[in-house]
C-alpha cells in the first residue's frame, strides 16, 4: 500500500496536509489518500506536527511552498484565524476553521465541521429541528456543534461542562439572548428527571477514549430513542457510545462526522466531489 502510494509521487504531485499538536493519532491521511487513489488524482495528504511558535509561517507555506491546503485540528483551529486573508461566513460565525486553502489568490479559511456534524445526523435520519439536546463539553469542538444545532432549529440546547463559565461564554456567542439554551455543570449527567427530557446527547469531550472510563452518566434515564452522538472516535466504540449501545440507544460514531467534514474539505483542495463511500470505508477498515 505504502509502496504503491509513494511510487506515484512525482514532480507534479500536489501536497495537502493536516496541522495539529499532537498529530500522530490522525486518521485524515488514510481517508484522503484513499480518495485520491480512487479518483486517480495526483495528490498526497500528509500529517504535519506544526510548531506552535511558527504557526503563521506554516499557514503562509500555502503560498511559499505551493501547498494545496491544510486541515487544521487541535490546538490550531482558532490560532490560525489571524493569518488568513479571508474566512467563509461559517468560519466567521463559529470563530474557528478546520480547512484552509488558496481561493483566487487569497488564503481562505472555512469550517466544514458544522456541516459535517449535520450531514452525519442526516445520514442517520435524525432531524435537528425540535430536538432537545444535551451537549457535553465546551471546548473547541463544541463550537461547530452549537452553531449547527442552534442555526438549524433545535428546540433547546443544554451545555454541560466541568467549567460552567466556559459553557456560558460559548452560548453567549451562539445564543446571546439565551432563548433556547443554558449552561450547567456535570451533575446534570446524573439528574434523571432532566435526562428523561433529552432526545439527543452529543459528547464533545475526549473523556473515555482508548479504553478510559466516561464521566458519571445515567444513560438509562434517557428516553429509549434518545440518539447518542460522539465526536470522539477510536478503533472501537468509545466508552460513551458503548454504554448507550448496551442500553439499546441509537448511536452515531464520530467517524461519520470526520468523513463529511473531510469530504467538504476535499472539494476545496481539489475542486472535485469527494468519494464519500471510499473515504468512510478507509476509516472503518
Ligand atoms: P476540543 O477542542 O477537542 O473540544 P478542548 O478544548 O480541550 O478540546 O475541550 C475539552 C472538553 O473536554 C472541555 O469541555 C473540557 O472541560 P473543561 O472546559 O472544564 O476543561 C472537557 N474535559 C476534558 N477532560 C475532562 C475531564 N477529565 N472531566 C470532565 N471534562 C473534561
Amino acid at each position: 500500500m505504502l509502496a504503491a502510494m509513494t511510487a506515484t509521487i512525482s514532480g507534479t504531485t500536489r501536497v495537502v496536509g493536516i496541522l495539529g499538536d499532537p498529530i500522530s493519532h490522525t486518521l485524515s491521511p488514510r481517508m484522503h489518500n484513499a480518495a485520491y487513489a480512487a479518483l486517480g488524482l495526483d495528490y498526497v495528504y500528509v500529517p504535519f506536527h506544526a510548531d506552535p511558535a511558527r504557526i503563521g509561517d506554516v499557514v503562509r507555506s500555502i503560498r511559499t511552498l505551493g501547498i494545496a491546503g491544510f486541515n487544521v485540528t487541535v490546538p490550531y483551529k482558532e490560532k490560525v484565524l489571524r493569518y488568513l486573508d479571508e474566512r467563509t461566513s461559517a468560519a466567521e460565525a463559529i470563530g474557528a476553521v478546520n480547512t484552509i486553502w488558496l481561493r483566487k489568490g487569497a488564503i481562505t479559511g472555512d469550517n466544514t465541521d458544522a456541516p459535517g456534524f449535520h450531514q452525519a445526523l442526516v445520514d442517520h435520519r435524525v432531524r435537528t429541528r425540535g430536538q432537545r439536546v444535551l451537549v457535553v463539553g465546551a471546548g473547541g469542538s463544541s463550537r461547530a456543534v452549537l452553531f449547527s444545532l442552534l442555526e438549524r432549529g433545535a428546540a433547546d440546547v443544554v451545555v454541560a461542562n466541568r467549567t460552567v463559565s466556559k459553557a456560558r461564554a460559548l452560548l453567549q456567542r451562539f445564543d446571546p439572548e439565551g432563548a433556547r439554551s443554558r449552561a450547567v455543570g456535570l451533575d446534570a449527567l446524573t439528574d434523571r428527571d432532566f435526562l428523561a427530557t433529552r432526545t439527543l446527547v452529543v459528547n464533545c469531550t475526549s473523556v473515555g477514549l482508548h479504553g478510559a472510563r466516561y464521566l458519571d452518566y445515567e444513560v438509562s434515564a434517557t428516553p429509549q430513542g434518545c440518539v447518542h452522538y460522539d465526536l470522539a472516535y477510536g478503533a472501537k466504540l468509545t466508552a460513551f457510545l458503548a454504554a448507550a449501545h448496551r442500553r439499546g440507544r441509537p448511536v452515531i460514531d464520530g467517524r461519520h462526522m470526520l468523513v463529511h467534514q473531510g469530504a467538504l474539505a476535499f472539494r476545496h483542495f481539489t475542486g472535485r466531489k469527494a468519494p464519500v463511500d471510499v473515504m468512510l470505508a478507509a476509516l472503518m477498515g
